[in-house]
Protein backbone atom coordinates (compact mmCIF):
# COMPACT_ATOMS: atom_id res chain seq x y z
CA UNK A 1 0.00 0.00 0.00
CA UNK A 2 1.57 3.25 -0.79
CA UNK A 3 2.32 6.08 1.65
CA UNK A 4 2.76 9.92 1.50
CA UNK A 5 5.85 11.32 2.25
CA UNK A 6 6.52 14.88 2.45
CA UNK A 7 10.42 15.98 1.50
CA UNK A 8 11.77 19.67 0.95
CA UNK A 9 13.15 18.93 -2.15
CA UNK A 10 16.21 21.60 -3.30
CA UNK A 11 13.80 23.80 -1.27
CA UNK A 12 10.13 22.96 -2.47
CA UNK A 13 7.98 21.58 -0.50
CA UNK A 14 6.46 18.08 -2.11
CA UNK A 15 4.50 15.68 -1.25
CA UNK A 16 4.40 11.77 -3.06
CA UNK A 17 3.15 8.60 -3.21
CA UNK A 18 5.88 5.78 -2.74
CA UNK A 19 5.46 2.13 -1.80
CA UNK A 20 6.86 1.07 0.96
CA UNK A 21 10.04 -0.56 -0.66
CA UNK A 22 11.10 2.52 -2.97
CA UNK A 23 13.84 4.07 -2.78
CA UNK A 24 14.81 7.62 -2.17
CA UNK A 25 16.86 7.22 -5.90
CA UNK A 26 13.45 6.15 -7.48
CA UNK A 27 11.38 9.08 -6.06
CA UNK A 28 13.75 11.78 -6.74
CA UNK A 29 14.33 10.43 -10.46
CA UNK A 30 10.92 8.76 -11.33
CA UNK A 31 8.27 10.83 -9.30
CA UNK A 32 10.41 14.51 -9.07
CA UNK A 33 11.95 13.67 -12.18
CA UNK A 34 15.07 14.91 -11.27
CA UNK A 35 17.23 12.29 -13.22
CA UNK A 36 20.89 14.33 -12.46
CA UNK A 37 21.40 11.80 -9.34
CA UNK A 38 21.96 8.67 -11.17
CA UNK A 39 21.64 4.81 -10.71
CA UNK A 40 24.55 2.89 -10.90
CA UNK A 41 25.63 0.20 -8.77
CA UNK A 42 22.01 0.21 -6.38
CA UNK A 43 23.79 -1.22 -3.50
CA UNK A 44 26.00 1.86 -1.77
CA UNK A 45 29.26 1.16 -4.07
CA UNK A 46 29.62 3.92 -6.77
CA UNK A 47 28.40 6.67 -5.45
CA UNK A 48 26.51 8.13 -8.30
CA UNK A 49 22.86 8.66 -6.53
CA UNK A 50 24.62 10.99 -3.58
CA UNK A 51 22.09 13.44 -2.52
CA UNK A 52 22.28 15.14 0.97
CA UNK A 53 19.83 14.30 3.43
CA UNK A 54 19.43 17.22 5.85
CA UNK A 55 22.56 18.34 5.30
CA UNK A 56 24.34 14.85 5.35
CA UNK A 57 25.94 13.26 2.03
CA UNK A 58 23.93 9.52 1.58
CA UNK A 59 23.58 7.16 -1.07
CA UNK A 60 20.29 7.23 -2.40
CA UNK A 61 19.61 4.08 -3.31
CA UNK A 62 20.11 2.90 0.45
CA UNK A 63 17.31 5.37 1.46
CA UNK A 64 13.94 4.52 1.70
CA UNK A 65 11.83 7.10 -0.16
CA UNK A 66 9.61 6.54 3.68
CA UNK A 67 12.48 6.89 5.76
CA UNK A 68 13.40 10.66 4.17
CA UNK A 69 9.40 11.42 5.55
CA UNK A 70 9.77 15.56 6.51
CA UNK A 71 13.30 15.80 5.66
CA UNK A 72 15.41 18.41 3.19
CA UNK A 73 16.87 16.54 0.32
CA UNK A 74 19.28 18.62 -2.00
CA UNK A 75 20.36 16.81 -5.40
CA UNK A 76 22.44 18.34 -8.11
CA UNK A 77 19.92 19.96 -9.38
CA UNK A 78 19.89 22.76 -6.80
CA UNK A 79 23.44 22.96 -6.86
CA UNK A 80 21.83 25.54 -10.32
CA UNK A 81 19.10 26.96 -9.75
CA UNK A 82 17.35 28.43 -12.86
CA UNK A 83 20.25 26.56 -14.70
CA UNK A 84 23.18 28.85 -13.71
CA UNK A 85 26.27 26.75 -12.87
CA UNK A 86 27.09 26.82 -9.84
CA UNK A 87 30.86 27.58 -8.94
CA UNK A 88 31.68 24.48 -7.75
CA UNK A 89 30.02 23.26 -11.29
CA UNK A 90 32.24 25.93 -13.26
CA UNK A 91 35.47 24.48 -11.49
CA UNK A 92 34.62 20.69 -12.69
CA UNK A 93 34.50 22.35 -16.40
CA UNK A 94 37.56 24.63 -16.21
CA UNK A 95 39.45 21.84 -14.53
CA UNK A 96 38.80 18.81 -17.15
CA UNK A 97 36.52 16.58 -14.27
CA UNK A 98 34.26 15.54 -16.12
CA UNK A 99 34.70 13.06 -19.15
CA UNK A 100 31.42 10.75 -19.80
CA UNK A 101 29.52 13.01 -16.56
CA UNK A 102 27.84 9.65 -15.08
CA UNK A 103 29.71 10.21 -11.55
CA UNK A 104 29.54 13.54 -12.00
CA UNK A 105 26.34 14.74 -10.21
CA UNK A 106 27.39 12.22 -7.44
CA UNK A 107 31.02 13.59 -7.25
CA UNK A 108 29.41 17.32 -6.70
CA UNK A 109 27.34 16.24 -4.54
CA UNK A 110 29.95 15.03 -2.21
CA UNK A 111 32.45 17.79 -2.88
CA UNK A 112 29.28 20.30 -1.64
CA UNK A 113 29.37 18.19 1.68
CA UNK A 114 32.89 18.63 1.98
CA UNK A 115 33.35 22.17 1.10
CA UNK A 116 30.55 22.71 3.53
CA UNK A 117 32.50 20.81 6.62
CA UNK A 118 36.01 22.11 5.59
CA UNK A 119 36.49 25.63 4.19
CA UNK A 120 39.88 24.82 3.08
CA UNK A 121 39.86 21.40 2.61
CA UNK A 122 43.96 19.70 2.53
CA UNK A 123 44.16 17.19 -0.65
CA UNK A 124 44.03 14.32 2.03
CA UNK A 125 40.65 15.60 3.14
CA UNK A 126 39.22 15.88 -0.42
CA UNK A 127 40.48 12.39 -1.49
CA UNK A 128 38.84 11.41 1.82
CA UNK A 129 35.70 13.47 1.08
CA UNK A 130 35.13 11.41 -2.11
CA UNK A 131 36.08 7.99 -1.34
CA UNK A 132 32.64 7.26 -1.73
CA UNK A 133 32.28 7.73 -5.36
CA UNK A 134 34.18 6.10 -8.21
CA UNK A 135 34.94 7.29 -11.42
CA UNK A 136 35.63 5.43 -14.41
CA UNK A 137 37.40 8.08 -16.67
CA UNK A 138 39.13 10.55 -14.90
CA UNK A 139 41.51 9.01 -12.42
CA UNK A 140 40.37 11.21 -9.70
CA UNK A 141 43.38 14.23 -9.91
CA UNK A 142 41.34 16.60 -11.94
CA UNK A 143 38.20 16.08 -9.43
CA UNK A 144 40.34 16.76 -6.36
CA UNK A 145 42.19 19.63 -8.52
CA UNK A 146 38.49 21.27 -9.43
CA UNK A 147 37.54 20.82 -5.68
CA UNK A 148 40.82 22.70 -4.55
CA UNK A 149 40.26 25.61 -6.74
CA UNK A 150 36.56 26.35 -5.55
CA UNK A 151 38.17 26.26 -1.84
CA UNK A 152 40.60 28.90 -3.12
CA UNK A 153 37.95 31.10 -4.78
CA UNK A 154 35.47 31.13 -2.10
CA UNK A 155 38.63 31.67 0.51
CA UNK A 156 39.58 34.55 -1.90
CA UNK A 157 36.06 36.70 -1.54
CA UNK A 158 35.82 35.68 1.98
CA UNK A 159 33.79 32.73 1.85
CA UNK A 160 31.05 33.43 -0.73
CA UNK A 161 30.07 31.14 -3.34
S1 LIG B 1 23.82 3.69 -7.11
FE1 LIG B 1 23.87 4.21 -5.04
S2 LIG B 1 25.92 3.88 -4.45
FE2 LIG B 1 25.85 3.17 -6.50
S1 LIG C 1 33.61 11.08 -15.69
FE1 LIG C 1 33.07 9.07 -16.36
S2 LIG C 1 32.79 7.96 -14.51
FE2 LIG C 1 33.60 9.87 -13.88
Amino acid sequence: MAVSVNLKLNGAACRFEVEPDERLVETVREKAGLTGTKLGCGVGECGACSVLLDGKLVCACLVLAAQADGCEVFTVEGLAPGGRLSDLQRAFVEEGAVQCGYCTPGMLMAAEALLRRHKRPTGEQIRQGLAGNLCRCTGYTKIVAAVRKVAKRRAARGGRR
